[in-house]
């Protein structure tokens, strides 16, 4: 069972592990379809695995259709995906995060240690964030023994989920591995994110709202490669373990910004200069972290895994993906994304 199948990133590992793995079995798209989920992500593997891929809308806060879906299909692993992701509505409602991220993981957790009881067979992966760690300075990076240090009401929730799935291996010897990644980007994210966010900007000749100075640090890895990262620690890595996933790709933002403008300039064949003068200073964000990196050596070492897409390359995929998809476009941003923007965006 996969939770959260039908946000961004869950989706592309359900395409991953259906189309470019050896996986044989069945996944259970497990999904409350908050504004972030969308069943048109994964539309065409509904068509072409309509035995290997089931989507069952339900909240992961909910005990009782927990325990239903599981038990239903027997499921023996779970990618919990689920959360609320966006650090910006977090510090508009915190209340949501806190009861998807840290309620929703309690109640999965209760859920399959009542249907899997003392069975080996079975994993929990959690699926987590580089944020927990809180913000670097100029130098280092996040090992897996870093200190947590969150800073942001999505941050601290998510900590608070890795420590209830760390508990729950400790005290009940629940099969569980996680990972904490880095800044995903690629087809089908959400675009109240900053990349997507930027790329739609630029294709309607809006103004690009840049935080503060734009010097913040971010480290980007394709999402494509997190969703390898996560199937190699679910059939690879060790019980009870932690593993650090990232990009080895740090950007400022603003330089980031300007990058993405000269590459969605070249795709629609117009002059970069047109689009880096949209750029804008607005004001930051509260608590805004100042550097994340990710030191990715142990899965490296341990498990073989590396991040493979060139950044250029996987840029330039993404800006062409949306280009190309101004219908998925539309769906997102008619409904309720467009109403929170305006709630709460105008006055920046
Ligand atoms: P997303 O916001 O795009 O998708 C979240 C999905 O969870 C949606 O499909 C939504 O409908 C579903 N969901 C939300 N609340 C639910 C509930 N109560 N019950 C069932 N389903 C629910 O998020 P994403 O960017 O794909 O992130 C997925 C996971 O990866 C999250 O746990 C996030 O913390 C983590 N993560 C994200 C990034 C990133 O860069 N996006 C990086 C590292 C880790
Ligand atoms: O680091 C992993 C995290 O990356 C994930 O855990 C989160 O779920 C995911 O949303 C992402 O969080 P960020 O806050 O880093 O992503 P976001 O795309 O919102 O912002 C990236 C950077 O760009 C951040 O420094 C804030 C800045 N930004 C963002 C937006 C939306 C801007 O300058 N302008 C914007 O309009």
């Amino acid at each position: 069972m996969v939770t959260g199948g039908a946000g961004f990133i869950g989706a592309n590992f359900i395409r991953y592990v259906l189309t470019k793995t050896d996986f044989t079995g069945r996944i259970i798209n497990f999904d409350k379809l908050t504004y972030a989920g969308n069943p048109e992500n994964l539309a065409d593997i509904a068509d072409q695995y309509p035995a290997r891929y089931v989507l069952e809308q339900g909240d992961i806060c909910d005990p009782k259709r927990v325990a239903d879906v599981l038990q239903k299909y027997q499921v023996d692993a779970v990618a919990h995906f689920a959360a609320e992701s966006h650090v910006d509505r977090s510090i508009l409602g915190p209340g949501e995060f806190v009861r998807t991220n840290i309620e929703g993981t309690f109640t999965l957790l209760e859920a399959v240690r009542d249907l899997w009881k003392d069975r080996k067979d079975v994993l929990f992966h959690h699926v987590s964030t580089d944020e927990v760690y809180g913000s670097l300075g100029q130098e280092g990076y996040f090992t897996e023994t870093t200190p947590y240090d969150p800073r942001s009401p999505y941050s601290a929730s998510k900590a608070a989920s890795d420590h209830l799935v760390s508990a729950y291996f400790h005290t009940y010897g629940l099969a569980v591995t996680k990972s904490n990644c880095s800044n995903n980007y690629g087809p089908y994210h959400f675009p109240e994110k900053l990349i997507p966010l930027m790329i739609l900007k630029l294709q309607k000749g809006e103004t690009l709202p840049v935080y503060g100075d734009g010097k913040n640090i971010r480290d980007w890895l394709y999402v494509e490669d997190h969703a390898e990262a996560i199937w190699t620690v679910m059939t690879k890595g060790v019980l009870g373990e932690t593993y650090n996933v990232g990009g080895e790709n740090e950007w400022e933002n603003l330089k980031l910004v300007q990058v993405l403008c000269e590459k969605t300039a070249v795709a629609l064949g117009r002059p970069a200069q047109e689009f880096l003068s949209l750029i804008r200073f607005v004001p930051d964000r509260p608590g805004h972290d100042r550097r994340y990196a990710i030191d990715c050596s142990k899965i490296k070492k341990e498990l073989g895994w590396k991040p493979r897409t060139e950044f250029s390359q996987g840029l330039e995929k993404t800006v062409a993906w949306y280009l190309a998809n101004p219908e998925w476009v539309q769906n997102v941003v008619s409904g309720a994304y467009k109403t929170w923007l305006e709630r709460n965006y105008s006055a920046r």
